[in-house]
This record gives structure tokens, sequence and C-alpha cells, in this order.
């Protein structure tokens, strides 16, 4: 077991910022002895000299946005929070201290979540699922400043050198490893490289790291202009890669799919990391992992780990290694997780407030089979397609009561009148991408349409509110026009001879 972390935060106040320009920033009630001599380049050993080697790993996210489960899409069937806590749990039993972060856009889900109320709602959420995780730090973007911010934002690791009533920076210090973390988001809020030297500086004058690195949620030319202005990091962690900077910016795909996992080796003083393709710390890292994963305890696999911890040590003696990879979260991660009572909570809740919703008058959601009567030919069309399918879908993935799938797979989900909790009664009208899904609530019509009965007519903007990015890659709007069945039931009349009222 890794020893309990330690926390250093320091609050960046405004005459902090006015002393930090030359002597650093340090509490005045701080009795901490004095700071050892600092070297500032890489060093060299001697002929024949190794130094001891401090070992890290940092994993990290950027843009979950809100994503709870794996994608159910074909594409990319990666992600869920159980999977990445299964993974950390694996990691964390090595012999290597572990630390957790995320570089932002964490919090909200773009199409789901409509009303600020909603927002906060799923920001609540993934800040307690994060506390599952034991996330160490993170660097909340402008999208995760849910209404009310941040309150909700405080005591949850977040650290921004460039907002107001947040610490920039962090020390943070586990098994003898002491990482320092800064954060920043945006580009345009001042100054983000005096902004984050500042936040080091002051929290150096704490407690100096072994290591830095910053946590940016930014625009590729602000990162560029971090890593050029910030020379002593190790690296700066995100979304995307960055070619050719002096720092290495490392970038993890978004939406919670894949885990960056950067193992470092230090044999230097602090400053940028050297990323490896190739060398004896890629075969230490592979191992470590194998180790970590492997679901028995794999002793031969364990033997190894010594002497490929020693080549390390001697060949990566004087510099400071890494090596990263992006780790998808897969279905062999599966299985019982520390965030099983939290999303257990989440689904009751979840579709609790969905049903309190759907309670609501007046009701506007009739279900499909109002509509055979008088649309048979749309119904006939409609009930072999994919749409008909949709609840399927989730039969399948054994999903039919998960409160992350029903909003797509039904209709009227969370809506006056529409699908709420699975009950057999919601799944006997309300399952699957009925008409109303895509046609609007459609009580009262047609009696009440030229009274103005709520009937809108689908757009692309109605297709996106379930084919967003995450769930529909591929859409294409004109192309998956042509796959709706009542388009197919307008074409087959339009190309038929018989007169339309005939069919
Ligand atoms: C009692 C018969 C009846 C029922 C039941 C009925 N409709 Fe209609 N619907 C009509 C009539 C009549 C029209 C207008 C005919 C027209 O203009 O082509 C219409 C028109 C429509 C239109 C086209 C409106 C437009 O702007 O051109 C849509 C879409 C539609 N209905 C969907 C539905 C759906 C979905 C249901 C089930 C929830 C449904 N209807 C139930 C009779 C019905
Ligand atoms: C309420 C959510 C929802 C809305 C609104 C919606 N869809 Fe879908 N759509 C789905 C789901 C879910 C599936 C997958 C069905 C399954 O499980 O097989 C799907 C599947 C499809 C497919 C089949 C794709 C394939 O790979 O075969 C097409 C085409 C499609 N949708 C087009 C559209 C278009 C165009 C619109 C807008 C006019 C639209 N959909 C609106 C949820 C929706
Ligand atoms: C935001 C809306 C949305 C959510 C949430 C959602 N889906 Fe889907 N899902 C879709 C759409 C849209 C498609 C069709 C994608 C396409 O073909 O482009 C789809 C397709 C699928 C398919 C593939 C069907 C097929 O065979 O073609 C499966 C399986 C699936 N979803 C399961 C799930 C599961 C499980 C969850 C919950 C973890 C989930 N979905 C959550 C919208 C959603
Ligand atoms: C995936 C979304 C989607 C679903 C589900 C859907 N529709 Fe449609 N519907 C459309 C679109 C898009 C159009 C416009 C088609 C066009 O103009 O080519 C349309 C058009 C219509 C029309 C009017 C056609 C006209 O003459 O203008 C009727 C009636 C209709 N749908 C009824 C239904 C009924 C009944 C169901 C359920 C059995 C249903 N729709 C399910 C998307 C959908």
């Amino acid at each position: 077991m890794m020893p309990p972390i330690l926390r250093l935060g320091v609050r960046v106040g405004a005459l902090c910022t006015l002393l930090t320009s030359s002597a650093g920033c340090r509490p005045e009630s701080s009795a901490l002895p004095p700071l050892p001599p600092k070297v500032d380049a890489l060093t060299k050993p001697q002929p024949g000299e190794v130094r001891p080697l401090r070992e890290a790993i940092v994993t990290w996210t950027a843009g979950v946005r809100g994503e709870v489960e794996a994608c159910g899409c074909p594409t990319v069937p990666y992600g869920g929070l159980d999977r990445r806590a299964r993974l950390l749990t694996a990691l964390r039993r090595l012999d290597v201290p572990v630390f957790t972060l995320d570089a932002g856009d964490m919090l909200v889900k773009g199409t789901m979540a409509r009303g600020d109320a909603e927002r906060r709602e799923r920001a609540t959420v993934m800040l307690d699922l994060m506390r599952g995780l034991s996330l160490d730090a993170w660097a909340p973007s402008s999208a995760d400043r849910v209404p009310g911010g941040p309150d909700l934002l405080q005591g949850t690791g977040a650290i921004s050198a460039t907002w107001p009533g947040f610490s920039g920076a962090v020390v943070l210090e586990r098994g003898g490893f002491r990482l320092g973390v800064a954060g920043v988001a945006g580009g345009g809020e001042g100054d983000a490289v005096a902004a984050v030297s500042r936040a080091i500086k002051a929290a150096e004058g704490v407690q100096p790291a072994d290591l830095w690195v910053l946590l940016a949620n930014a625009d590729r030319a602000t990162q560029l202009r971090l890593a050029r202005g910030l020379p002593g990091l190790g690296a700066i962690l995100g979304e995307h890669d960055l070619e050719g900077g002096p720092v290495p910016v490392l970038g993890v795909p978004d939406r919670g799919r894949y885990v960056g996992i950067l193992h470092v080796a230090l044999g230097s003083a602090p400053g940028p990391l050297r990323v490896e393709e190739e060398g004896p710390l890629t075969h230490l890292a592979a191992q470590r992992l194998r180790v970590a994963l492997s679901s028995d305890a794999d002793w031969e696999g364990q033997q190894r780990l010594p002497s490929l911890r020693e080549r390390v040590a001697g060949e990566g003696s004087g510099f400071n290694l890494a090596y990263v990879e992006r780790r998808p979260l897969g279905s062999d991660l599966d299985g019982a997780s520390v965030l099983d009572d939290r999303l257990a909570r989440l689904r009751v809740d979840s579709t609790r407030a969905a049903q309190s919703r759907a309670d609501t008058r007046p009701s506007g959601y009739v279900s499909g089979a109002a509509c055979v009567r008088c649309h048979s030919d749309f119904f006939a069309a409609w009930s072999y397609s994919p749409h008909a399918q949709a609840f399927g879908s989730l039969i399948e993935r054994k999903a039919t009561t998960n409160p992350e799938c029903l909003p797509c797979h039904t209709t009227g989900y969370g809506q006056p009148g529409g699908f709420g909790e699975p009950t057999t009664d919601n799944l006997s009208r309300f399952k699957a991408v009925q008409c109303e899904g895509c046609h609007g609530p459609l009580a009262g019509h047609p009696d009440t349409m030229g009274g103005g009965a709520a009937h809108r007519a689908p757009v692309e903007a109605t297709c996106l509110e379930c084919h967003d990015e995450a769930n529909s890659p591929q859409f294409d709007y004109p192309r998956y026009l042509r796959g709706v069945s009542c388009v197919q039931v307008r074409l087959a009349r339009e190309e038929s001879t018989v007169p339309p009222t005939l069919k």
C-alpha cells in the first residue's frame, strides 16, 4: 500500500503575486528548513557513477466530457469510468507511486445536459465519481465552470494558474516521489506563461518537486507558448500531442476512452523528460503493466522486473526518461470496481429523476402505437428500421436499465409523458426510437394541429440530439437521412405511379 497522499496547495493571492517577481513566494508562517541548492541543468554522471532512480507513473485523461460509460457505438467501443477504476487499482498495486490527473473539459456532456440545472447535476455526479477514482489534481476548463462553479469545484483537486480563487500549482507527494502539478485553462485569460511560472515558484517555495508537469487545456498556439516559456517543465499534458517544442506536449484522446500513462524514471535534476519510443524503460513499463493486469499473481513476470529496472538505472542515469502509452479502456477491463456502489446509486437517482420529469403535466407523448391507424405505411416501414431496433441493441449490451444509454435508445426520455424508469409500462410504450423521437410529442394530433400542437419537422439538429460526435462519429446528414424509413416511404411514393391516396 502506498502511503497516503500529502497535499500542499498554494493559493496565489494578490500579495503573493506581487512578491513572486524575484524572491519567490512563501507563506509567512512556514517554518520549513532552507531549500537545498538547486541544479538547473541536466547533469551527466561521472563514468561508472550510477544515480538512484526516482520512478513514478502519472496517468491522465482529457476531454472526458461527462462520459461515464463505455461508448455503445461500434466504432470505438472503449471507455467507462468503471474500467478506468480497474486499471488504476491494478496500477496502484505496483511498487511505483501512481498519480491520477485530468486536463479538463471533464464534467459536462454536450448534448445530454441541456439547461443549467442539468449541467450542474452532471457535474456533481462526475465530481463524486472522480472522488471515487481518487483523482489527485485536475485543471478545469471554462466548460467545467458550471453555474455555482467555484463552490462546486473547491476541494476537488482543481488547480488553475489563471483563475482567481484557485491554487495554480500543487506538489503531491507519494511513495517518496514529489510530483509538481500546475494547471492552466484557456489561452485568453492574461499571460498564461507568467501565471504558471508564478504558481510553480510559489509552490516550490513550500516544497520542491522532483518533476513538474503542466495540465493544459489550451489551444495549440498557447501550448507551444507554454512549452517555450517554461523550459523547466517535465511535460505538458493535455488532449493533443504537439511536436517540436523544448518540452514534450503529450495528448490523450477525448471522451475518456483511453488513459494516458506516463512512466517516468528520473536520473537527473528537474527538467524536460526525454520521451523514448523504444528503450529500457519501454520494456520495464510493458512488463509492469502486464504484471499489474494479470488476474493471478504473475510471479515469473514480477521476477523479471528487478533486472529490467537495473537496465533503466544504468542506461538512464543522468537523464530524465519517460515512456508514454495511451491505454484503451476495452472489455478486458470489465468487472467489479471501486466505483460500483457510486454507479449503482447514480443509475437509481438518475432514472428516478427522469421519471419525475416524465410525470410532469401536461404529458405530451402518446407512443408510436397511436400512429398506426392513420399512417400505416410510415409505421410499417419504421418497424423494420434500425430505429425500431434501438432497444434491442441495449438488450444485447445488457444495458436496458442504464440511464447513460436510455436517452437515445428510447422515446421522450425524461420529457413530460415520455420514458422514465425502465418499468414494464414504460418499456411497452416507449422503448426504441419511435415516431415522436423525431417528430416531437404529438398528443392531440391531428385534432389540434391547426391550433398549434407541438409538432416539429425533423431537421439536422433533431438527429444530432442522439447522433452526437461520441455515439455516431460517422454521422453525415444527407447520407443518414436517406436511411430514415419515412424518407424511404416518401421516395417510394414519388417513384410509384399509383396515386398516393390509394396506398
Ligand atoms: C386520426 C388519424 C391520425 C393519427 C392517429 C395520427 N395522424 Fe399524423 N396526420 C394525420 C393527418 C390527417 C395529417 C395531415 C395530413 C396531411 O397533411 O398529409 C397528419 C400529418 C402528420 C404529419 C405530417 C405533418 C406535416 O407537417 O406535413 C406527421 C409527421 C404526422 N402526422 C405524424 C404522426 C405521428 C408521429 C402520429 C402518432 C403519434 C400521428 N401522426 C398520428 C392523421 C393522423
Ligand atoms: C432519439 C434518438 C435518435 C434520433 C432523434 C435520431 N436517431 Fe438515428 N439512430 C438512433 C439510434 C439509437 C440508432 C441505432 C439503432 C440501433 O440500435 O441499431 C440510430 C440509427 C440510425 C441509422 C442507421 C445507422 C446504421 O448504421 O444503419 C440512421 C440512418 C439514422 N439513425 C438516421 C437518423 C437521422 C437522419 C435522424 C434525424 C432525422 C435520426 N437518425 C434521429 C437514435 C436516434
Ligand atoms: C447520445 C445518444 C446515445 C447514447 C447516450 C447512447 N447511444 Fe447507442 N447509439 C446512438 C446512435 C445515434 C447510434 C447509431 C450510430 C450510427 O450508426 O451512426 C447508436 C448505436 C448503438 C449501438 C450499435 C447498434 C448497431 O448494431 O448498429 C449499440 C450496441 C449501442 N448504441 C449501445 C449503446 C449503449 C450500451 C449505450 C450506453 C452505454 C449507448 N448506446 C448510449 C446514440 C446513443
Ligand atoms: C429517425 C427520425 C424519424 C422517425 C423515427 C420517424 N420519422 Fe417520420 N419523418 C422523418 C423525416 C426526416 C421526415 C421528412 C421526410 C421527407 O420529407 O423526406 C418524416 C416525415 C414523416 C411524415 C410526413 C411525410 C410527408 O408527406 O411530408 C409522416 C406522416 C411521418 N413522418 C410519420 C412518421 C411515423 C408515423 C413514424 C413512426 C412510425 C415516424 N414518422 C418516425 C423522420 C422520422
